[in-house]
């Protein structure tokens, strides 16, 4: 814990909002250990029972996390504004940056000509009564999903795939129940399970995507959601293949108890075919951003589902936010609707591709296995992340710690190869070689 900020309080409320209070002001940082709960209580004069109910309670939304014995610390994104700019450290000066499963800017759609096109054919302003889901864009958006074998007929749109996948849980699920999640996953997606105070279950994945007997076992423990991303996952590339689709679905059919929740967010930049499992339970949900190959600003993505799921959705966003501005709408159905538009997606896909599977061939040259079906992203297990990490660092590349998007999986590490120029791959595979074996004598000996 940061040696300076001072935990504060006799209540338990007071101590949390005390905690709550240090990271909104960044005096306790992401990661940070926060004192074992009978030390805070003997240094608060209050009981142990007082002290572990505030650790309880900033636990159940969110803010920190407890893993045994390394007891209770900072979660690296808490669900609290923090005074400082960005709760990510920047990267040092002079690293090459390979931590941030971004799609590389420069291969994104401008989207210069498409507003002006919106600008010229605008007309009246958009008043409360015409705005929600644009016709053109649910149909445009039935017809992308139908050529994919996902049924669309309910439909809405939603701020973003986090976005609607938090008002899919927030509509079927109450705190304190569990959700099955993959094991490695989203970082960001185990946030938000951990700010909603659900219980997150991890289900092991492998590159067909989540293991059948990983999502029985989570069911048997009582899982009221399953989210699967269907292709790109992030962080192992993984991609749900027909026959692991097919076991899944006999799994889940007429499971009446669950909802399935699938996260297709890399669409047209995954090259490789969808096999969804929409409609294998009564209550499902897919949902496609446009973040990965049109741009994450635009914050749009696309849910359909089951009847009851789309409506609740729908009809909870109604009575909050309203809806999508249908200006975004716009901009999204223009860039669809756009062949150049198109063959940039594809050329970012091609170029993703070509420096995924460069960078896993390269790691296979000096004896790494490393995985990559799909997506932006690389996924290489090590046996101690903080040391590959740190040597890597040294050599001069910054990449992502498994530990953000683990639950119970062993270590890994992930490498964002999205900007990655071909040019580099030998010197970085070098480098991993490196830091994973380190030549005899570098490093401490016992
Ligand atoms: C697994 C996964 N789903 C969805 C997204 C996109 O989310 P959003 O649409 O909220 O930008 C990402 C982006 O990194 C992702 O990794």
């Amino acid at each position: 814990m940061s040696a300076r900020y001072q935990v504060a309080g006799t209540t338990a409320a007071e101590i949390s909002a005390s905690i709550e209070s240090g990271i909104r002001s960044a005096a306790l940082a992401p990661g940070d250990a926060l004192p074992p709960v009978r030390e805070l209580a003997a240094r608060l004069a209050v009981s142990p029972a007082t002290a572990a109910r505030a650790y309880q309670e900033l636990r159940q939304r969110g803010l920190v996390v407890t893993a045994g014995r390394h007891g209770t610390r900072v979660r690296p994104r808490p669900p609290v504004a923090s005074r400082r700019s960005a709760l990510r450290p920047p990267t040092a000066p002079g690293l090459r940056d390979l931590s941030r499963g971004e799609p590389d800017v420069r291969l994104l759609p401008p989207l210069g000509a498409h507003l002006a096109g919106l600008a010229a054919a605008a007309g009246e302003p958009v008043g409360y009564p015409a705005a929600g889901v644009l016709p053109e864009l649910a149909e445009a958006a039935r017809e992308r999903l139908a050529a994919d074998g996902v049924p669309a007929t309910e439909l809405t749109v939603t701020g973003g795939a986090l976005d609607g996948i938090e008002r899919l849980l927030g509509a079927h699920l109450r705190p304190g129940d569990a959700v099955a999640v993959e094991d490695p996953g989203w970082a960001n997606l185990l946030d938000l399970v951990a700010a909603l105070g659900l219980r997150p279950i991890g289900v092991p994945v492998d590159d067909d995507g989540p293991l059948v007997a990983g999502v029985g076992a989570a069911l048997a423990a009582g899982a009221r959601a399953l989210i699967v991303t269907s292709r790109a996952q992030n962080p192992t590339g993984a991609a749900v293949s027909a026959e692991r689709a097919g076991e899944l679905r006999a799994l889940l059919a007429g499971r009446s108890d669950l909802l399935l929740i699938e996260d297709d967010h890399a669409a047209e930049l995954a090259r490789v075919p969808l096999h969804p499992l929409a409609g294998a339970t009564p209550a499902w949900a897919f949902v496609r951003s446009v973040s990965k190959p049109f741009g994450p600003d635009l914050r749009v993505a696309v849910l359909v589902g089951d009847e009851t799921t789309v409506a609740r959705v729908a009809g909870r966003a109604r009575v909050g936010a309203g809806w999508v501005s249908t200006v975004l709408q716009r901009l999204v159905l223009a860039l669809w609707r756009d062949p150049a538009v198109a063959g940039l997606v594809d050329r970012a896909a091609g170029s993703y591709e070509r420096r995924r599977t460069g960078l896993i061939d390269a790691l296979a040259g000096h004896g790494l296995v490393a995985h990559g079906r799909s997506g932006i992203n690389v996924w290489l297990p090590v046996d101690d992340e903080t040391s590959v990490l740190t040597a890597l660092r040294d050599a001069g590349w910054a990449v992502a710690p498994g530990a953000l998007h683990r639950i119970a999986g062993p270590p890994a590490l992930r490498i964002t190869v999205s900007s990655l120029d071909e040019a580099e791959i030998p010197d970085l595979a070098e480098a991993v070689a490196r830091a994973v074996r380190p030549a005899p004598g570098a490093g401490f000996t016992a």
